[in-house]
């Protein structure tokens, strides 16, 4: 017996609640499938009072469980039943990835690296600039910001529908990090050199405000984490203005890749055969 990682065990799975609507079954399932690797990756519905009793029951490994994703609304208690866990995720304070080494839980939070490897995948040098704007200042936005600090943006213009959850971010990531209320978008917007949208406007179709994506920068790149549909409200209106954008389903692919890497030992990719598989099941 050459390799050792024939001893450990190959089940994953994504844990939340409720947890039917989840795509990392479909996602993981075809790289354990093309990659011909024996394992599998499950849903696991858990509320909220029974989380605790989960973790315990995948570290001391009687779930048969080698880790996993985790989701709404258990990514910060995840965070905080972990044994070890980085820097980036404790200053997001919610994980969602999880695997068992060493009888210890670690975990670590995936989003952020989803996020720029989305971007980057385009080749459109989408950090080049100084200045972004993030809409929303929820969950999703924190890792964004992180993830546009680390990038070197010296300028990030969070506008929220409530000042006080933009002015809470501001004061979690520190100075280049403005808080303003959603009547400030445009005015921030002007020059600006990135535009994200990490709120549920637009999703499914839904109205999404007119904004004025004219006022960016010529070759600003504008990206939208909403992924259904792929062509969100946002995206549409910076299209018609001639501006580059990248749609959000990319985050939703990259972002599975540490924990898939981890739990089955080998990295899988993400290209169009994945994306098409995706979007069949939207
Ligand atoms: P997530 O973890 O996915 O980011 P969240 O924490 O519920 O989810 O945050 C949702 C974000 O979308 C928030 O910024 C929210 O604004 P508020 O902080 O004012 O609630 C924003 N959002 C949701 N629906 C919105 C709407 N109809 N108009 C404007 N902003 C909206």
């Amino acid at each position: 017996m050459s390799d050792s990682r024939e001893t450990i065990n190959h089940h994953a799975f994504v844990v939340g609640y409720p947890i039917k609507h989840s795509r990392s079954p479909l996602i993981h399932g075809h790289w354990l499938k093309t990659m011909g690797i024996v394992g599998t990756y499950e849903r696991v519905a858990v509320s909220p009072e029974d989380f605790a009793d989960f973790i315990a029951g995948v570290k001391s490994g009687a779930l048969g469980y080698c880790g996993g994703n985790v989701t709404i609304p258990h990514k910060e208690a995840a965070h905080a039943l972990a044994d070890e866990t980085d820097a980036l995720t404790d200053e997001l304070g919610a994980a969602n990835t999880l695997w068992v080494d060493d009888g210890k839980l670690k975990a670590t939070n995936t989003d952020g690296i989803g996020f720029t490897s989305n971007l980057d995948d385009r080749h459109l040098g989408w950090d080049r600039g100084e200045t972004a704007v993030v809409l929303g200042a929820g969950g999703a936005s924190r890792a964004v910001i992180q993830a546009l600090r680390e990038r070197g943006f010296r300028e990030i213009h969070v506008v929220n529908r409530t000042l006080e959850r933009a002015r809470e971010l501001a004061h979690r990531f520190g100075p280049r990090v403005y808080p303003h209320a959603m009547e400030a978008c445009a005015e921030v917007m002007q020059g600006a050199d990135f535009f994200v949208n990490t709120t549920s406007l637009g999703m499914d179709g839904d109205p999404a405000p007119i904004l004025p994506f004219h006022s960016l920068e010529s070759d600003a790149v504008v990206t939208d984490i909403v992924y259904v549909p792929l062509k969100t409200a946002f995206l549409d209106q910076a299209e018609r203005v001639g501006l580059a954008t990248v749609d959000g389903l990319g985050m939703l692919l990259h972002q599975a890749v540490p924990g898939f890497e981890k739990w089955f030992g080998k990295r899988p990719v993400v290209d169009e055969v994945l994306r098409a598989l995706v979007i069949a099941d939207m």
